[in-house]
């Protein structure tokens, strides 16, 4: 069994085709599939899919990096309205991302305070993007982190270091189609760090690892993801599937 623990095939790329989508990859052995948030407008088709897989698409709420803008608190309020109401499996995904702007930066940074204190309330791991914002990602999660804090990296494409930083924190590193481009060199760092670390993900329908490389990404391409782990640790993949689909079940509860 594999677990994609990062994929919004709620979203629209997927109208023609969802369910098709959901299928091929329950077929190829993804028998879980972890559903991050982006904002209020994507809520309600997220818990659609949710509602309509409900042993198969496991919902996160949250408010995106790329969508903090001016009516954030706003969003923000949206978040904690779902919370009170219904079940969720994490926060996410918040994080910062000052690779499309800059201009909300202090905003994005309010927002995943914010957000990391509502995971801490609700006692909910927390599903971080960072795109050209390790250090004040890093900061923040450093500072709140009181020993309750617990979550993951997601699309992890740093460094050696940054890689033990996040180990260090006691947070584990999501990985995906990244590993398997060449000269991406994700899988040398990667190579470090043992696997009971990692989670397996697509990030659908970005993304999409080597052969598919370029295309529209979906769940069922997490096992490219698991097959580029297995020769990166010369293990089988059965055991790459065993160990990162226990560490998904013991951060989401799922
Ligand atoms: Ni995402």
């Amino acid at each position: 069994m594999l677990i994609d623990t990062h994929s919004h095939i709620y979203s629209e790329d997927f109208n023609d085709d969802r369910d098709e989508v959901v299928q091929r990859a329950y077929s190829s052995g993804v028998k879980k599939i972890v559903l991050p948030n982006i904002n209020s407008g994507t809520i309600k088709h997220m818990l659609d899919l949710s509602d309509t897989y409900p042993h198969l698409c496991f919902p996160l709420i949250g408010l995106h990096p790329t969508s903090v803008e001016e009516d954030y608190k706003e969003e923000l309020q949206a978040v904690e309205y779902w919370l009170e109401k219904r079940k969720f499996y994490g926060i996410g995904e918040i994080g910062i991302d000052l690779y499309w702007d800059k201009k909300y930066k202090k905003e994005q940074k309010d927002a995943f305070r914010t957000q990391i204190k509502l995971a801490k309330e609700y006692n909910l791991p927390v599903v971080i993007h960072v795109r050209d914002s390790f250090s004040e990602t890093y900061k923040i999660v450093k500072k709140e982190q009181d020993g309750t804090l617990r979550g993951v990296f997601h699309c992890f494409s740093g460094d050696e270091k940054e890689a033990q930083k996040v180990i260090k924190l006691g947070f584990y590193i999501g990985v995906g189609g990244l590993i398997t481009f060449k000269n991406s060199n994700l899988d040398k760092v990667i190579e470090k760090v043992e696997v009971n670390h990692l989670l397996l993900e697509t990030d659908s329908p970005y993304m999409a690892p080597e052969p598919k490389r370029g295309t529209r990404n979906e769940s069922s391409y997490v096992v490219y993801v698991a097959q580029k782990l297995a020769e990166v640790y010369n293990i089988p993949l059965s055991e790459v599937a065993e160990i990162t689909s226990g560490n998904a079940n013991n951060l989401f509860g799922i």
